[in-house]
């Protein structure tokens, strides 16, 4: 490949599949654009990166996240997917009680409430943005459910979560896009900050009120660690989450056997869920930065170097899953990196699993078929991030 790629150019963002696999065949680990970023593009070097927090450091990636026209700080910089060790162990080590086992299981008869009350709304034989109306308010609901915050305020966490993870991906000439994101981060603030007052007041069952007591050897999360932890949640568990159903409506459409065979065999629902996750992972890539000169799949990174991680890459390379670029519910399963791996490795995934499967397994109860709308479907403009911010569908009623 001679001139660097770029992933924001149109062509990639249109389709990065065929770039990535020819960045696996002849130069794995190699230069692209934006920022002359050092591009991981297959599995095994991918998972060398992601084990080795001492070598490759996340602190890096809140430089791409709070840009200079930005003028003010990103809060989200200030949570665990930013931090190394040792910090970075003592904070997931509070955050993870607030998020265990039972916080799960509390959750689980909400969410199907939540599912089933979203099916019920979707028109019949009807056309429908599959996004609007199902992906992105089953997340916004479980999300809202788990930090107890005010259900009016939906329609603005989508705005907030895709601005957030727009942050990298916006051009230094769009002035109108760079004043709306510093208005949604101003917003989530302030809104984190209201909502943690109110629970110092009056503590509630939720997952803010055990952020506030949560404790360990003797420490507390500061004010800015427990806002950014919010605002993390907020837009880590919206924006993915809506990206996985709508991607797996997409499946629905352009496979339409894969359908008829979840609704005779729903058991198969979460092998389902893990294909599309490999094969279209809603977190397109994940950065670190070199702490130190460094050897990796043949290319000699300096200290400092910024290392993307190209997970839509290493889920389709060859050497792990054969047929890597063919969405098949069969395929044997070795594990995708959809989640990514190591100490950073998703506090969500298991919810995530949750909101999926109980939301296909309610939509699948009703509907026999997902057909393409009339409208075009779009994406999202981000960098990390790819999937459907709207997907016109027509969906049918079943026996
Ligand atoms: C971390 C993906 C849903 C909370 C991550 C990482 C990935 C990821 C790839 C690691 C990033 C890195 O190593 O730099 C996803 C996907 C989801 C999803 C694909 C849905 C399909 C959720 C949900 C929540 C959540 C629902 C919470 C409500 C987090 C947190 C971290 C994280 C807190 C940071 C963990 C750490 O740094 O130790 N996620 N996520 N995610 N995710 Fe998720």
């Amino acid at each position: 490949m001679s001139a660097r790629l770029n992933l924001l150019s149109p062509e990639v963002r249109a389709n990065p599949y065929p770039f990535f696999a020819e960045l696996r065949r002849t130069a794995p680990v190699s230069q692209v654009e934006p920022a002359g970023m050092w591009a991981v593009s297959r599995y095994a070097e991918a998972l060398t990166v992601l084990k080795n927090p001492q070598l490759f450091f996340s602190a890096g990636m809140a430089a791409l996240m709070t840009p200079p026209w930005l003028g003010r700080g990103n809060p989200s910089v200030n949570s665990i997917l930013f931090m190394d060790p040792p910090q970075h162990g003592r904070l997931r080590a509070l955050v993870s009680r607030a998020f265990n086992a039972s916080a799960l299981n509390r959750l689980e008869p909400r969410i199907r409430d939540f599912a089933t009350s979203l099916v019920k709304a979707l028109p019949a034989d009807g056309g429908v943005d599959f996004v609007s109306a199902f992906a992105l308010p089953l997340p916004a609901s479980v999300i809202g459910e788990l930090l107890g915050l005010d259900p009016s305020l939906h329609s603005r966490f989508k705005r907030w979560s895709n601005d957030l993870v727009s942050v990298s991906a916006v051009p230094p000439e769009d002035v109108a896009m760079q004043t709306r994101v510093r208005q949604s981060l101003d917003e989530m603030e302030h809104h984190m900050k209201e909502v943690l007052e109110d629970r110092r007041r009056q503590p509630r069952e939720d997952m803010v009120s055990d952020l506030l007591r949560a404790q360990v050897e003797g420490e507390r999360l500061t004010e800015e660690e427990l806002v950014g932890f919010l605002v993390l949640l907020l837009s880590g568990g919206l924006e993915t989450t809506m990206h996985l159903l709508a991607q797996a409506a997409r499946v629905f459409i352009e496979e339409p056997g894969v359908l008829a065979r979840l609704r005779a065999e729903p058991s198969r629902i979460p092998a389902f869920i893990e294909e599309v996750l490999r094969y279209e992972p809603p977190i397109h890539l994940t950065i670190r930065q070199t702490t130190q000169e460094v050897e990796l799949g043949g290319a000699r990174l300096p200290k400092g170097a910024l290392v993307a991680v190209l997970l839509g890459s290493v889920n389709h390379d060859e050497a792990q899953f054969p047929q890597g670029d063919r969405f098949d519910m069969d395929q044997p399963g070795t594990q995708n990196l959809s989640f990514g791996h190591g100490i950073h490795f998703c506090l969500g995934a298991q919810l995530a699993r949750l909101e999926a499967r109980l939301g296909l397994e309610a939509l699948l109860a009703r509907f026999g078929s997902v057909e393409r709308g009339e409208a075009p479907e779009e994406w999202s403009p981000s960098m990390m991030v790819r999937g459907l911010s709207s997907l016109p569908v027509r969906l049918r009623e079943g026996d």
